[in-house]
């Protein structure tokens, strides 16, 4: 049995949210919203409890979590030491979506950190969160809410939908605000390097440490620092591609595709991040087996989009979706890089 919370931001109280504490106290997993996407957690220091998230989500054994605080003096009973690099980035982003990746204390359970002697930790900016973590009296290892390889869950039907019946408790906020998950930021080697890009950017990041950050990108047969990197993640159930080129090519590839595709008897989902239909793809508008999708221009608003969009699509029954591409700068760095995992990195 799965118990279902219903539990508002502007109005989080202690009472609706013991049961959820309760849960994670004696060893249950709980489904929680953050400001990025939901977390399936679990007490952080309960070994048999982190082993449930990976049995239930299906996640690959060397792939580690992240372990979610509610205030400083828990960073420390965490990691080693706290460099004054991620101090900076903590009163600039914390709490917020940046995860920092820091050498664990020894008394970490290994199996939070998949055998790493890092553990990856942040503090989210989300009331039901913080309460839920502060209840609880202990970390919350916590990876996105998603059966393994699928788009994260940004909303508490979603999670609800994958889910009920597997976990003790799930706490429904409703949309997630951002939707897209954290930043994880390696500040273990020589320079800060970002294993997984996300809301916040390398610009973010740059300006406060006044310094040049990396992007960790992984080698061909190099065994990836954020295991995470090497998994087809993100995928909707339809095959995905992802369209490049300028805004003439993209247009004349997506119309040429979508005409072949709808001939051979596809159903065609199109995701665009722009604000109108182009004048090149009105014509698709009326055509029954093509659904177009507008998931904006604005960067913060595509972000937030994204997942249940490729959601919908599912819903849709599409047998395949082609991506709109765009410039890797800013936040579209974070979309494009969940962009193209989902599409397995196939380009059109
Ligand atoms: O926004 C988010 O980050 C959400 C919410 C729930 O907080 N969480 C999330 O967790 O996206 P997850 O497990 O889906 O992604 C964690 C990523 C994975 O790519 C994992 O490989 C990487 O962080 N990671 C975790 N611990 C690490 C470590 N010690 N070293 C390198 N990478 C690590
Ligand atoms: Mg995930």
């Amino acid at each position: 049995m799965t118990l279902v919370i219903k539990a508002r931001e502007d109005a989080v109280d202690d009472s609706t949210l013991k049961p959820a504490a309760r849960a994670i106290r004696v060893g249950g997993v709980v489904i929680f919203p953050t400001e990025t996407v939901y977390g399936i957690g679990a007490d952080a220091f309960n070994p048999r409890a982190v082993r449930k998230i990976f049995e239930i989500k299906k996640r690959p054994a060397d792939n580690p979590l992240i372990v979610h605080i509610a205030k400083l003096e828990d960073l420390e009973k965490l990691v080693k030491t706290i460099p004054h690099e991620a101090r900076k980035l903590i009163d600039a982003f914390w709490p917020g979506p940046l995860t920092l990746i820091l050498p664990k204390k020894d008394h970490v359970p290994k199996e939070a950190t998949a055998g790493l002697p890092t553990v990856a930790v942040r503090m989210p900016a989300h009331r039901v969160a913080l309460k839920l973590i502060e209840l609880s009296e202990t970390p919350i290892a916590a990876p996105s809410a998603n059966p393994a390889g699928k788009p994260s869950g940004t909303d508490g039907r979603h999670v609800i939908e994958d889910f009920y019946g597997k976990v003790d408790v799930i706490i429904d906020g409703g949309r997630t605000s951002l939707g897209l998950e954290s930043t994880v930021l390696d500040l273990t080697g020589e320079k800060p390097r970002i294993v997984r890009p996300g809301f916040i950017t390398r610009e973010d990041i740059e300006s406060v440490l006044s310094k040049e950050v990396e992007i960790y990108v992984p080698k061909k047969n190099e065994k990836p620092v954020s295991p995470g990197m090497k998994y087809r993640h993100y995928a909707p159930d339809a095959e995905m591609m992802v369209v490049t080129g300028d805004e003439r090519e993209k247009l004349k590839k997506m119309k040429n595709a979508v005409e072949k595709m709808l001939w051979e008897g596809k159903k065609i989902g199109l995701i665009l991040f722009r604000d109108d239909i182009p004048a090149e793809l009105a014509h698709l508008e009326r055509v029954e087996n093509c659904v177009i999708k507008i998931c904006s221009s604005d960067e913060r608003l595509a972000a937030s989009k994204l997942f249940s969009t490729l959601r919908e699509f599912d819903e849709d029954g599409v047998d395949t979706i082609l991506a709109e591409g765009k410039e890797e700068r800013g936040l579209w760095l974070a979309i494009m890089n969940r962009v193209k995992k989902a599409a397995g990195g196939k380009l059109l």
